[in-house]
């Protein structure tokens, strides 16, 4: 791939958004030309003016180091007689990132392309970039991931610069594997308005991650700028001393008269945005908000009869989608933006069901095979950046490093393709071996780094509890997953007998919900049922709401419904006292905030060290809907919906649940309405209408009805 073209870069410092261009003349019958392109950096390539391709933030995010995804375009439409290609690249993910950045060495940006042309009789001509390309600094006065991007509409300097060849390898190159980032919806605002302070604010309504375009009739030299935020403070005042060290700023030099601009090298996580420079008022109609995203398409659906819950769907929903650019990340504004192994390992089941995430997810999890440590560790993020310091090295943080075993596992169940589960069962068994080898305490997990129950409510929790709950889980991955394939896993059975003996022994009491819900969802509690007592008196304890962090929040509802408590988990799911999912939803989110407590009650905020308004780890609870309200299951013999089981457990302060998942078989759609909204009617009857592509087995108020493919109405 790529074999005549030479990596190139700018031979002059400073040049911050270099663009490579050619030019070529179509003198003989062209029958079809052919971009392949890739980018230490990304890159945005114009042929003839005219933008190639819709990826946005190409070639991607992959650790560079070991794979670099390379894109063709068929560009023998765009060809006219002469022809040029110009190239603009800028550093995107290219050099090392957030709490990384300081410890990386700063390397240029670079290009590598080839444009294939095809002559109507047959010879083939290849133009690889090399130092006859052109090298010119260009309009983009800079662009970064974290701190925006600054145009220029006026910059005309086409000064030659050196072009230089780079002795860069290739070996990491990889054909597109991932879904491409490309624009989706577009937003207009939904308010511009002065705040207390004075500053003037647009505000989009909703949280997203992506860009702006600028559509305004200026004067030459006038100047737009503006930064990001994703809150107000109590007082109506922008709020973005989040973001940390990223400065997400937008500035735009205008050129004379009507022009549209829209940044290219950068995006932002953002819901309002604050000018900087009032040269020029800008007001809806000059402006509108791309939200940007990996191409996923949605297969959930998720309705109720509760606005709020609603609401609290629709953020999850967006949570995702703005935190799925070629990396599931923990968030997409301040200056970390990074593929977190836990926030993806208890977000991908929800993640599935709503939207379809195989090429995602294969893509990543071929990532974290490549980062995977040579004794099996996992790193906490991946791509992995955080390599350069020193005590992430080992990589070994329980519901981290365990999304090595989790997210296969789930994408199998899931999208049922064995084979894939095949190809990263390696990683799995690496990852349980390597927790062998590292415990100080055999058949336990001890005397390793975790995060622990990240985020929750209650510092209690076991980190050796938890950490052994995960081995035990992951062991027992490994074992399913060698069974479907056909493998060997006596050693492993063996060894998740041990561990399970072993917790138990080790850890027969449980103090938080956390360690109640690993012990329950798991199976690893001896006597499950004082278990799930306990739990229920731990969250009545705490006036019924929760107090779980990222690795156990996502079982809770699950730990509950399983052990006859299906009301109590609806309680958890409606409460709107702190800390709570609907909390949020009244504090005005419109995505999944990464504290409980984001933004308190008193209008004050929870620390500007670390406090993302989307985070979608705690959006996780949509699968209990899925799979509990709703009840659409999984059938783990028969994976990807082969054979459909569809156990609804409804709850009257819902009033109605409608839910769909397509399915590569067809829609499955789960209607359930009381005929009485009034909650103190326990008389009221549950209608159900439910739709499945094709035979199923219906569990309805506990008995068991076989259906062919149709709608049914009980
Ligand atoms: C991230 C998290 C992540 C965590 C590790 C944070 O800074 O935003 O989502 O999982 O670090 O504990």
């Amino acid at each position: 791939m790529l074999d005549t073209a030479k990596w190139i870069s700018c031979g002059k410092q400073g040049v911050e958004c270099p663009t490579f261009s050619y030019s070529f003349k179509n003198d003989r019958n062209i029958k079809s030309a052919v971009l392949t392109i890739t980018s230490a950096g990304v890159y945005e390539a114009k042929l003839n003016g005219k933008r190639v391709g819709d990826f946005y933030m190409a070639p991607g995010w992959t650790d560079y180091k070991f794979r670099l995804q390379v894109q063709s375009y068929d560009i023998t439409d765009m060809l006219c007689g002469d022809n040029s290609i110009s190239v603009v690249v800028g550093t995107g993910w290219w050099n090392c990132l957030g709490i990384a950045r300081a410890r990386c060495p700063e390397l240029p940006v670079m290009l590598l392309a080839e444009i294939e042309l095809t002559y109507a009789d047959g010879r083939t001509v290849v133009i690889g970039t090399d130092s006859s390309w052109k090298t010119t600094d260009s309009a983009i006065r800079y662009a970064d991931m974290y701190n925006g991007e600054t145009y220029d509409a006026n910059f005309e300097d086409h000064t030659e610069l050196p072009t230089v060849e780079m002795d860069f390898p290739k070996h990491q190159l990889i054909p597109q594997q991932g879904e491409k980032i490309i624009f989706h919806e577009r937003l207009k605002p939904a308010a511009v308005f002065t705040t207390p302070k004075g500053e003037r604010v647009i505000d989009f309504g909703q949280e997203i991650t992506g860009i702006i375009e600028l559509k305004l009739n200026a004067k030459k030299g006038d100047v737009v700028a503006m930064d990001c935020a994703e809150m107000l403070d109590k007082d109506g005042n922008v709020y973005n001393e989040n973001y940390r060290s990223a400065k997400c700023t937008i500035t735009y030099i205008c050129a004379d008269g009507e022009q549209t601009w829209h940044p290219a090298l950068t995006f932002y996580g953002f819901r309002y945005l604050r000018l900087l420079d009032n040269s020029i008022d800008i007001t809806a109609d000059n402006i509108t908000a791309i939200a940007v995203y990996s191409d996923i398409k949605q297969t959930g659906r998720l309705n109720c009869g509760v606005p709020k819950l609603n609401r609290l769907f629709d953020n999850i929903f967006w949570s995702q989608k703005d935190n799925f650019l070629d990396v599931p990340t923990d968030c997409p504004q301040r200056d970390e933006r990074l593929g977190w192994t836990g926030d993806a390992e208890v977000f991908v089941k929800t993640a599935c069901y709503n939207f379809d995430v195989k090429r995602f997810f294969t893509k990543w999890l071929d990532d974290m095979m490549v980062d995977q440590r040579e004794n099996g560790g996992i790193p906490h993020t991946v791509p992995d950046v955080l390599n350069k310091i020193e005590d992430q090295i080992i990589g070994t943080s329980c519901a981290w490093a365990d999304a090595a075993t989790i997210c296969p596992w789930e994408i199998y169940l899931h999208y049922g393709d064995k084979e894939l589960l095949r190809h990263h069962f390696p990683m799995m068994k690496k990852w349980v071996d390597c927790v062998c080898k590292i415990t100080k305490t055999p058949n336990i997990w001890t005397g390793s780094f975790h995060f622990g129950d990240w985020l929750s409510m209650d510092e209690n929790t076991n980190k050796d509890l938890l950490a052994t709950a995960y081995h035990a889980y992951s062991t027992e991955l490994v074992c399913k997953a060698g069974k479907v394939l056909g493998e060997d896993v006596s050693e492993y059975e063996a060894l998740y007998a041990r561990i399970v003996e072993n917790f138990r022994s080790t850890f027969p009491v449980y103090n938080t919900q956390a360690e109640c819900v690993v012990a329950l969802r798991f199976g690893l509690a001896a006597d499950p049922e004082a278990v799930a007592k306990k739990l229920v008196e731990l969250v009545h304890e705490r006036e019924d709401t929760l107090s779980t962090g990222f690795p156990t929040t996502h079982y809770l509802l699950y730990a509950l419904s399983e052990n006859g408590y299906t009301d109590l988990a609806y309680t958890l799911l409606l409460q709107e006292k702190f800390p709570s999912w609907l909390f949020s939803v009244n504090q005005g989110a419109t995505t999944i905030w990464e504290h409980w407590d984001g933004f308190k009650e008193d209008g004050t905020f929870w620390s500007a060290s670390m406090n993302s308004f989307n985070h979608y780890s705690f959006g996780s609870v949509a699968e209990w809907v899925y799979e509990v309200a709703a009840g659409i299951q999984r059938v783990e013999t028969a994976p990807a919906f082969e054979e459909i089981r569809i156990h609804p457990h409804p709850d009257r302060r819902l009033g109605w649940l409608d839910v769909t998942e397509k399915t590569a078989k067809g829609d499955i759609r789960v209607k359930w309405s009381y005929n009485d909204t009034d909650i103190k009617n326990t008389a009221s009857e549950v209608r159900y209408e439910i739709t499945v592509p094709c035979k199923a087995e219906l569990v309805l108020d506990g008995k068991t009805i076989c259906v062919e493919a149709g709608t049914w109405m009980f």
